[in-house]
């Protein structure tokens, strides 16, 4: 990502859930905090960068949205469109849902600590108060990203959590090791529950496992970690969805390429040398098995995206 920039894709998902939060029923993820989140220049930007997407679209795919956008003067129904047909919503919202469910599932096995990676506008610490209560929280993310968020907090008047603790850093630059327990709240003994959703495809390869070496560093055995990551297809042209080819074209140009995937069936082996055990790697056929099954709202799942639950061994 631009070194001075907050995350334009961070604003995305949150808008993403936002959206799911105020228009769809039933929720698979209430994000009722993400719209306030979002300061209204940017929600303006992100409406205009899901329009954009629209121009990509075929003929076909085009005529079905301007016939959308005469019969509704509202523009939320076209962005529900093109949510609809550029796929990723589902599972952008989705993968909150799992990563939130299996820290509830992990705090009642003793998991004390909960920091999630490449945080972004992740309102877990302002929405889950009861949550809260049992956890040490860590919002570690690039300090551009980061620095945005905290304006954005301090306008907004939010009270700050008192167990919330911000640490800004550059995975591609700096250590986590460093960066943690350089916080006299961490406490590397403590089992710890780690969140890195939104993130993998942005680094490569060496640095998704460095940090994935660092938690074994920084946290005892059965800490675990929540995780997405694209397949390696979805990089190759020729085997790729088209609709994967268009994001890939569109976090390009917007300064937020996506460069690395992984091979879901030798995941488990990768991450085995680094000191994890990989509990669970939902395809993209069970996480709609999981969330979808049963809508009636066109939500789909996108074809290279897993989700992945690993424990520190
Ligand atoms: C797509 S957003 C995901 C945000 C959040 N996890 C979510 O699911 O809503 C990507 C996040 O990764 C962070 N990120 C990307 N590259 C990074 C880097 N090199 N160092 C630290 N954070 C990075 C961005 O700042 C941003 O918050």
């Amino acid at each position: 990502m631009k070194e001075d920039q907050a995350s334009f894709t961070a604003m995305l998902v949150a808008y993403m859930r936002a959206y799911h939060a105020m228009h769809d029923t039933p929720k698979i993820f209430d994000d009722f905090l993400a719209y306030r989140l979002i300061p209204e220049d940017k929600r303006a930007l992100i409406e205009q960068y899901l329009s954009g997407w629209n121009e990509q679209l075929n003929d076909t795919e085009h005529a079905k949205l301007r016939s959308d956008h005469t019969t509704s003067s509202s523009l939320m129904q076209v962005i529900n469109n093109i949510i609809n047909e550029q796929k990723w919503a589902a599972q952008l919202f989705s993968r909150s849902r799992y990563a939130e469910d299996t820290l509830e599932k992990a705090i009642k096995q003793g998991v004390k600590q909960y920091v999630i990676l490449g945080a972004g506008m992740d309102t877990f610490a302002f929405r889950q108060p009861e949550m809260m209560k049992k956890l040490e929280v860590f919002e570690v993310d690039h300090p551009a990203t980061q620095e945005f968020k905290l304006h954005r907090l301090a306008e907004l008047e939010w009270k700050h959590p008192a167990k919330l603790h911000f640490i800004p850093i550059d995975f591609t630059k700096e250590s986590l090791v460093t960066a943690l327990t350089s916080s006299s709240s961490y406490d590397p003994k403590v089992k710890t529950f780690f969140n890195w959703l939104g993130v993998t495809y942005f680094l490569t390869r060496d640095e998704v496992f460095t940090i994935f070496h660092s938690i074994t560093e920084i946290a005892p055995a059965d800490s675990t970690i929540v995780f997405d990551y694209l397949d390696t297809d979805a990089f190759i042209y020729e085997k790729s969805s088209p609709q994967m080819q268009k994001s890939l074209e569109y976090l390009r140009k917007i300064g937020e390429p996506m460069i690395t995937g992984f091979n879901p069936s030798t995941l488990a082996e990768d991450i085995a040398s680094l000191g994890f055990h990989l509990q669970e790697n939902l395809s993209p056929k069970d996480i709609e098995r999981r969330y979808l099954q049963g809508r009636t709202d066109g939500y789909q799942v996108h074809e290279h995206l897993y989700f992945a639950c690993a424990v520190v061994e």
